[in-house]
């Protein structure tokens, strides 16, 4: 499509004190590597690391938290509001990583509300969505995938602050990609779903980026599919040499 390449880096639950400061010097040394004006980074450490990364990493890097509350500040012992991480100097969240929706009982309703309250707050928003292997084996791929979109649509508003990652979750840290094809596929139909509801102007500039067990090998074939606009990065983030590799491969 026409938007501007977009690779976030998911870093997970991994980081030490001493991991995450390598990281950062290394990407900061590696960014003269690619040029801002074609592409956005942004990395996800830990919510604990978040500080330390917006300290490290300056532009043109930007930090995202992997997750935000349902709720803004209050009682809600052990959350992250998004006016949190807004005051922070954070400017992005994932919501609805399979992840969550897998271990932490995350419905396609509570990942509406994430997404919307982050936006409430001033975030721009990473939502995750993606198949299982046997919902994709049994021939619900597309009306998964649109159940999950619909209820994105219910709760956004500003699509201009959402770059929207399809991981489908057989592909994820299983070394399993998804061919360009299987992907394009995809994407085209998210696109035209985004058409549909959304309408062509805010479906044509919507990033649509691909996530699951992209590396610095197979990036390059994906990247030119026509519906593909960037990568989501698990694994791969972790090395800045792969991940960089990864930010380059639209160019
Ligand atoms: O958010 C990132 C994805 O879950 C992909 O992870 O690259 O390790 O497969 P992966």
């Amino acid at each position: 499509s026409d938007a501007k390449f977009f690779v976030g880096g998911n870093w997970k639950a991994n980081g030490t004190v001493s991991m995450v400061d390598q990281l950062c010097k290394d990407l900061t040394a590696g960014a003269k590597q690619f040029d801002p004006k074609n592409v956005d980074v942004v990395v996800a450490p830990t919510a604990v690391h978040l500080q330390q990364v917006k300290g490290a990493l300056g532009a043109p890097y930007e930090v995202s938290a992997q997750d935000v509350w349902i709720k803004g500040p209050g009682a809600y012992t052990g959350e992250v509001p998004a006016e949190i991480l807004k005051d922070m100097g954070i400017t992005w969240t994932l919501t609805g990583h399979s992840e969550r929706r897998a271990y932490c009982g995350e419905t396609n309703e509570v990942v509406g509300q994430k997404t919307a309250r982050a936006l409430e707050a001033d975030l721009n928003v990473i939502p995750c969505i993606g198949e299982t292997l046997d919902q994709r084996n049994s021939g619900q791929l597309f009306e998964v995938l649109t159940a999950q979109v619909q209820a994105l649509v219910d709760n956004i508003q500003d699509w201009s602050r959402i770059v929207v990652a399809y991981e489908p979750v057989w592909a994820i840290g299983t070394g399993v990609v998804a061919t360009p094809e299987q992907a394009q596929e995809v994407h085209a139909f998210l696109r035209k779903l985004f058409t549909e509801k959304l309408g062509p102007q805010t479906a044509s500039t919507l990033r649509i980026i691909y996530g699951g067990s992209v590396s610095d090998s197979n990036c390059k074939d994906l990247a030119t599919q026509p519906d593909i606009d960037g990568f989501l990065v698990g694994g791969a983030s972790l090395k800045s040499g792969a991940f960089l590799t990864i930010v380059g491969s639209h160019s």
